[in-house]
């Protein structure tokens, strides 16, 4: 099915034809987003501006600001509110009605951030415009799962048979639900690691092991040098029932599961650093980790440009960078 006029909730609706497609477009549009290529960057702007509605009801920089700037580089529109400030949210509006208000002033597209809510997972499959997750609770994170497999791609061509192994709090973590359900997909074998509280158990364990073939290792130090590539996922305090982020924990934490230099030399040659951001330096990374060489989590923030372009302008149809 094409992907024009579709909605993206969860990668779970991708087929591996879906995720080429998305990659395909990412090549096309990618002298668009590198400012370097001005004359590409005047190729084609649609003469009516699509209208990109972004819904941000929890924090976020490089996803809200990445769907902006891929919007404006494909010459749309962009309207955009974030959390409870300055809306009807303050005033007690639930977010169903505003979701509904927003999509009732008919934008083009709707692009929505929101924490873990029954409401508006039931609400936005039913709406009358393509709407785009952009992260919803511990569940799903699908441009941030493409983003991911787009870089480690640009790195290797290929995916089948890469080894990837995520880090750290894999049990909230909704980057790593869409990152096991799209590496997957492309034939990479992942391995996860994370101290107990942090990681899926028991039936939730046993079925992301059956879905995915997850391989489970019981330290970091054991996992990396199995690895083609290592993510660290941030430590979500604010998904934690004790939510600060003392200097115990965070030392403790950085012994048994922060990737440091020495770390690093346990890594394979030519293996790679992903991390989706935020990062809490001193916890999940040494500093220094992120400008080291094999870091690419920089490269992931402009591919999440691209890969968000690509998406916006394959289900809005507006053809930038050639039609498939
Ligand atoms: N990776 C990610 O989703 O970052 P933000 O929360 O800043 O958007």
């Amino acid at each position: 099915m094409p992907i024009l006029g579709r909605s993206l909730l969860d990668t779970r609706t991708l087929t591996r034809n879906d995720i080429d497609e998305i990659f395909l477009k990412a090549d096309a549009l990618a002298p668009l987003v590198n400012p370097a290529r001005p004359e590409m960057r005047q190729a084609g702007l649609p003469m009516r501006q699509p209208v990109v509605c972004c819904l941000f009801f929890e924090p976020s920089t490089r996803t809200r600001m990445s769907f902006q700037m891929a919007a404006y580089r494909l010459g749309c529109q962009v309207l955009t509110m974030e959390l409870s400030a300055g809306s009807s949210l303050s005033k007690g509006e639930t977010l169903t009605d505003t979701v509904l208000n927003f999509a009732a002033m008919k934008p083009d597209i709707l692009v929505v951030r929101y924490g873990n809510s029954r409401e508006l997972d039931e609400l936005l499959p039913t709406l009358d415009i393509p709407v785009i997750n952009a992260g919803s609770g511990t569940m799903a994170h699908p441009t941030q799962g493409l983003l991911d497999a787009y870089t480690l791609r640009s790195e290797w061509e290929t995916l089948k048979g890469k080894k990837v192994l995520i880090f750290g709090d894999v049990l909230h973590s909704r980057v790593a639900r869409s990152g096991f359900d799209v590496l997957t997909k492309l034939g990479a074998s992942i391995g996860v690691t994370g101290p107990e509280k942090m990681m899926p158990q028991g039936p939730q364990r046993d079925a992301l092991a059956s879905e995915f073939g997850l391989q489970f290792f019981e330290s970091l130090d054991e996992g990396l040098p199995w690895a083609d590539a290592v993510m660290g996922l941030r430590v979500q305090l604010e998904r934690h029932e004790a939510r600060e982020l003392d200097l115990e924990f965070a030392s403790d934490y950085h012994d048994r599961y922060g990737l440091n230099e020495k770390r690093m030399d346990m890594m394979r040659p030519g293996a790679v650093i992903l991390h989706p951001g935020p990062i809490n330096h001193g916890v999940e990374f040494a500093a220094g980790v992120v400008r080291d060489g094999r870091s690419r989590v920089l490269a992931q923030v402009t591919n999440g440009v691209t890969v968000r372009a690509a998406l916006l302008d394959l289900i809005l149809g507006l053809g930038i960078g050639g039609e498939r």
